[in-house]
């Protein structure tokens, strides 16, 4: 007899089911069990799970952003022993429902490349893969010489955002940033909350604005380490490197240990992000995405 699954909503008492098939999703274990309490508290996402006969067998998280109208897919997980059987597929379809029902009109997702199951089941559901992502990493923080970069200032955000808009590397991303491997549409919006945070480096020169970098320090509050991560960065070489070099350097006086740096995947972005000192990338981040 084929077996019936069933997608709902989680509950509280899905969680040991759920952590259990969880425990060897990776190397090092999974990262469900810090996030499970945070999202079943959330009241612009969900926790769907599977069931086959009342168990949990699969899980996934679907978060809506209304005012973007956009929603974020994360966290899928299938019981190993009940993989190939479409509960994936089944969850994701459900998470989909919940977040055009909740005002969203795309969907998206990130996957590593070298998750070929992950890529197998999104291309099935229709999305498809619209910029690539690189992370590196860097702990040789140090005082660097940079002559045009400075913390960006309110009044720099028209320039900016016509910066942005003739700007290739924002076209690669496809208009994205990210903070902790949840990617986002950056608006007017958001940049203008990035320049009132001290969160935007920008390179001037020649009277214009020539690059850009956000960054933010959610990594800190979520990993209690002392660091943090670039969400976007654009530039030429020279700019980014003069950037990169402000950063560190603002880095090293306020006793930061380690910079995350994330960036567009772009060849001579990721070179130019060697050069002063990030590790070579592991692999690359794809960004998918589905109208609903
Ligand atoms: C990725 C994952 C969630 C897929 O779950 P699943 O429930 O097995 O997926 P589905 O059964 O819905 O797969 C649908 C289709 O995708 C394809 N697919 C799924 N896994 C595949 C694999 N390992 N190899 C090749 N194709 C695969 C198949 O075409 C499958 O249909 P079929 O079985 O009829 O041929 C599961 O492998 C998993 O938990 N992996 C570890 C965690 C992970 O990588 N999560 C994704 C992070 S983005």
């Amino acid at each position: 007899m084929k077996e019936e699954i069933v997608v709902r909503p989680a509950r509280n008492s899905d969680r040991e089911a759920v952590f259990k098939f969880c425990e060897k999703t990776w190397s090092w274990g999974d990262y469900i069990p810090q996030f499970w309490d945070k999202w079943m508290k959330e009241t612009d996402g969900k926790i769907f799970v599977a069931t086959i006969s009342s168990v949990p067998v699969g899980m996934s998280h679907v978060r809506v952003d209304k005012r973007k109208k956009e929603a974020w897919l994360s966290a899928a997980r299938t019981a190993p022993e009940h993989r190939r059987k479409g509960i994936a597929t089944a969850i994701a379809k459900e998470c989909m429902k919940y977040a055009k029902r909740n005002g969203a009109v795309k969907a998206r997702l990130v996957t590593s490349s070298d998750n070929k199951a992950a890529r197998i089941v999104l291309q099935k559901l229709g999305f498809t893969p619209i910029a690539e992502f690189v992370e590196m990493k860097t702990e040789k923080i140090r005082r660097l010489d940079s002559l045009k970069s400075r913390w960006g200032r309110a009044e720099d955000l028209n320039a900016l955002w016509k910066f942005l808009q003739e700007s290739n590397i924002f076209q690669r991303s496809a208009g994205l940033y990210t903070i902790l491997f949840r990617w986002y549409s950056l608006t007017r919006e958001d940049l203008e909350r990035f320049l009132r945070e001290k969160k935007a480096i920008v390179y001037e020169g020649d009277a214009q604005i020539q690059g850009l970098i956000l960054i933010d320090d959610s990594t800190a509050r979520m990993w209690q380490e002392n660091t943090l991560q670039t969400c976007y960065v654009d530039g030429s070489r020279e700019a980014i490197i003069d950037m990169l070099s402000f950063l560190l350097t603002r880095c090293f006086e306020a006793g930061t240990r380690k910079v995350y740096g994330f960036a567009c995947n772009d060849e001579s972005l990721v070179s130019t992000m060697k050069e002063v000192g990030f590790e070579a990338p592991e692999g690359v981040e794809i960004v998918y995405e589905k109208e609903l």
